[in-house]
């Protein structure tokens, strides 16, 4: 097609293999880091030292690259880690640029839309702009809906809609009874009252609850809960009266699946997503975010009112506390539960952590233990601290939080909720275990 292409990792290899060049596996692959050495002249690697660290990750590799490539860099391993066809403005790389353990894979990947001519001109106002316009071109005078989950990405796009049609959108929020302490109360405050979208507010508290009545196994769990919000959400949709068009805020990792942010554990828990409705409520779709990552959601998000606080907040699960609080789902146990969970997150915000790790909360557990308060016995519940570090949530490593800190969200549980004795502190990491419990 006569246009730049960049073959990375396997693409280089195809590249290599498709041009007439040699790929082979030589049985002993290149793993983690690597130190490249880089030869001057390759508009890719301008500006890159002449020895950076890289991340690889192969087994098979390009011997002999095809005709009128030139090899531009190696490592100890991999005699060829870079190579490039000038004329024709190919180029390949062994090593992912688009890790961050790759010192410079950000200047690499920038000379590489350099070399494509990019204009680099996406900003958030100029996405907001015309992101508003085309949104009017498709929903015509015709009005949407929009099912707010408390979370990033369905706010962003109800706040796009709005901002295109107005009063035409509708935002439907259920209460299923499994949110965070005063979760309800600050979606209302935030979205109806502070940025006028017209919410609907469906408290189905009693009916999930009722639902989930003696339901311990996490699977029937969470299909219980999918099944029950999709419902809800269809009588309160019916109430609302004729609707053209469902607003989601399906993101660009949800769009290519590949490297979903749920992770390869979504084959291994059945995700309940707000913004996945099914197809049977044959709506027209408007999924004004499908282009972008989540980085650039949150920009476009503050362009659009939204406080940092809100969204940077960390990934919460559809399922919601349902996947915290083992064994039975009971209003007493939910409540020791937030309770618990709201001193976890009050401490890591004081520690000036929670933005640094990738989701920190509590879990219940259905087990009762002996403990001493005063000069009482005492028999309760135990809760579990879990905070980890991850970069998408595919992989996680718990959190080596001062013990001080622990400490200090042990001691206030078990003094402020009634009905804990015990703290423990979860040390495992994904794989073998996940970040929910359940
Ligand atoms: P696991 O527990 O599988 O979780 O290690 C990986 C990440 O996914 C989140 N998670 C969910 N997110 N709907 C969601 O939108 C769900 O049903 C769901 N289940 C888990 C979890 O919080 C973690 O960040």
């Amino acid at each position: 097609m006569g246009i730049p292409v960049l073959g990375i990792c396997y693409g280089m290899q195809l590249m290599g293999y498709h041009l007439g060049g040699k790929v082979k596996g030589e049985g002993r692959g290149e793993y983690g880091m690597a130190t490249l050495q880089v030869k001057d002249g390759s508009p890719l690697l301008k500006g890159v030292q002449a020895s950076t660290r890289v991340w690889m990750s192969h087994g098979d590799e390009v011997q002999r690259p095809p005709r009128g490539f030139q090899v531009m860099a190696a490592t100890e391993t991999t005699g060829v880690a870079a190579i490039e066809d000038r004329k024709r403005r190919l180029f390949g790389i062994q090593f992912h640029p688009e890790v961050k353990h790759t010192a410079e894979g950000a200047t690499i990947l920038s000379n590489f839309l350099e070399i494509c001519g990019c204009r680099r001109d996406w900003n958030a106002s100029s996405f907001v702009d015309d992101a508003v316009e085309k949104i009017r071109r498709v929903v015509g005078d015709g009005r949407v809906l929009c099912a707010l989950s408390g979370g990033v990405d369905s706010a962003v796009a109800a706040l796009l809609v709005h901002r295109a049609v107005g009063d035409r959108l509708t935002c439907v929020f259920v209460d299923n009874g499994l949110l965070r302490k005063d979760e309800a109360a600050q979606v209302r405050k935030r979205f109806a009252e502070r940025l006028k979208l017209n919410v609907v507010f469906v408290d189905a508290t009693a009916l999930f609850l009722r639902k989930l009545k003696g339901v311990t196994d996490p699977e029937r769990k969470r299909k219980v809960i999918g099944r029950e919000f999709i419902e809800v959400f269809k009588q309160a949709a019916k109430k609302i009266g004729k609707v053209d068009f469902l607003a989601q805020g399906t993101l660009y990792p949800d769009v290519i699946e590949s490297i979903s942010v749920k992770g390869p554990s979504a084959v291994i828990k059945s995700h309940h997503n707000v913004g996945g409705l099914p197809k049977s409520l044959r709506f027209k779709l408007v999924e004004p975010l499908r282009e972008l990552f989540k980085d650039e959601v949150r920009q476009v998000g503050l362009r659009l009112g939204l406080d940092e606080e809100f969204l940077y907040r960390q990934p919460f699960p559809g399922p919601g506390l349902a996947v915290r609080c083992l064994g039975a789902i009971e209003k007493d146990r939910l409540d020791l539960l937030r309770g618990a969970d709201a001193i976890v997150g009050e401490e890591i915000r004081a520690a000036g952590l929670y933005r640094e790790l990738w989701q920190s909360f509590a879990v219940l557990l259905p087990v009762r233990s002996v403990g001493v308060m005063g000069d009482d016995r005492t028999y309760q519940y135990t809760a579990v601290v879990r905070a980890v570090e991850s970069a998408d949530g595919m992989t996680a490593d718990w959190a080596r939080l001062p013990y001080d800190l622990l400490g200090r969200i042990s001691n206030r549980i078990v003094n402020e909720v009634r009905g804990i004795n015990r703290v423990a502190y979860d040390i495992s990491s994904k794989p073998p275990s996940t970040i929910e419990w359940e």
